[in-house]
């Protein structure tokens, strides 16, 4: 049956029993329940979310919090921005505190005019604001792991804890272009590092044509300011590539003539083969997707109707589509988008669904716009083995028990 025909038969009501069936029938006395007798509490001057809405990021277990992370509760959101509050964290060295006032971005390096900018300059300039994800490329590292290690995690994971490093926003600032354009950059130059004013001094390479094409410096999220988890006063940020190379707390800019093989792009970020050789400079996040109800630590209540729910995106542009297997990848039937779908931006994807109580797998899959599908775990580790914890993007398995419970597993 198509969707559309679904949803044809949802609107006459012909599947109405079944959606009421997972429904308690209305009960005058509850309906009183919810009038207030009494003023509630006045306005504020900055707002906060219900005191029953409770949910959280997930704190990595580290003696070291400056050098950790922490993780977005997909599995509780709903639509596609995640609340900064709840945008997932990545330090290396602690969240600097910056006063914006004696902030710079210096640009120099192979240019013709170098540039020191304040923040009050930067916000004169051109801006521009765009919704994207924003991945650590270490996301769902450790479920490709070993099997006895994964082992481990099989009951534990949750949407959360297993890709809980990806968060979306809406960002503004100036494109990176526009402040190139204005220095001037030389015929040699063909590279960028960027560095953080962080204590680590954060630092990554970034080719020219990617800044020029739709990178931008970022001062906005989600309506306000960066929170200073997210680089308060000014990060870069890089479409589509991996996490660490969005500079967070930016202060410099050095236009280059190549890669400047940092710790960052040689200890770290690079994908160690089972030959022992090192993919390096693997910066996009390729296409992925989870399915976020229902997902591990969840429990289903009864059989029945049930909406399957999970968020779906790829570095390289946008979903095309999303197909859905409730049968551990046997057969795949397509999800619905929540339009609009934008360009590496998280993407909403819904399927109506009967859970008949019996013992299932339900998986998803991402195919993006140049036609490439997320891969099984398999396939990954066939490709590319199990020495590298970054850029995961397997489909992920969660199974339903027949007492409703819902756990990680391996196909
Ligand atoms: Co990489």
């Amino acid at each position: 049956m198509s969707q559309s025909t679904r949803r044809g038969f949802l609107s006459l009501g012909v599947a109405s029993g079944a959606l009421l069936g997972a429904l308690r029938p209305s009960s005058l006395l509850a309906q009183a329940q919810t009038v207030a007798r009494a003023l509630g509490r006045g306005v504020s001057a900055y707002g906060e979310r219900s005191r029953f809405e409770t949910t959280t990021r997930l704190l990595r277990d580290s003696r070291h919090p400056e050098a950790s992370s922490s993780r977005t509760p997909l599995q509780d959101l709903q639509g596609t921005l995640t609340p900064s509050p709840l945008h997932f964290e990545r330090h290396h060295a602690g969240i600097p505190d910056i006063d914006p006032s004696s902030h710079r971005l210096l640009i120099h390096g192979l240019v013709d005019r170098p540039l020191e900018l304040s923040l009050a300059e930067l916000r004169r300039l051109p801006a521009e604001s765009r919704i994207h994800f924003l991945e650590c490329s270490g996301n769902s590292g450790a479920l490709w792991r070993e099997a006895s290690v994964a082992a481990a995690h099989t009951t534990r994971g949750t949407a959360q804890s297993t890709h809980g490093l990806t968060s979306s926003g809406e960002w503004e600032g100036v494109p990176l272009s526009v402040l190139l354009n204005e220095a001037g950059v030389r015929p040699e130059g063909t590279w960028l590092v960027a560095e953080g004013a962080d204590a680590s001094r954060m630092t990554r390479s970034v080719p020219l044509t990617k800044a020029l094409d739709d990178t931008f410096v970022a001062y906005g999220q989600n309506g306000e300011a960066l929170r200073p988890a997210q680089g308060y006063p000014l990060r870069l940020f890089v479409p589509g590539w991996e996490g660490n190379i969005s500079i967070k707390w930016l202060r410099r800019i050095e236009v280059v003539d190549r890669p400047y093989m940092t710790r960052e792009e040689t200890s770290k970020y690079t994908d160690l083969l089972p030959d022992g050789r090192a993919r390096r400079f693997t910066f996009v996040m390729e296409a992925k997707s989870v399915i976020t109800h229902p997902s591990g630590g969840q429990r289903l209540t009864n059989p029945g109707y049930h909406q399957l729910r999970g968020i779906a995106w790829s570095g390289r542009g946008r979903v095309q589509r999303v197909e859905i297997s409730t049968d551990g990848g046997r057969s795949w039937e397509v999800a619905e988008l929540q339009g609009p779908v934008l360009p590496r931006a998280h993407t909403r994807f819904r399927l109506d669904w009967t859970w008949d109580g019996s013992e299932v797998v339900v998986q998803s899959r991402c195919i993006d716009e140049t036609g490439y599908t997320q891969p099984t775990r398999e396939e990954l580790i066939a490709a590319r083995g199990l020495r590298s914890g970054y850029h995961n993007n397997a489909i992920q398995s969660w199974k339903v028990s027949p007492d409703g419970t819902v756990e990680n597993i391996y196909v």
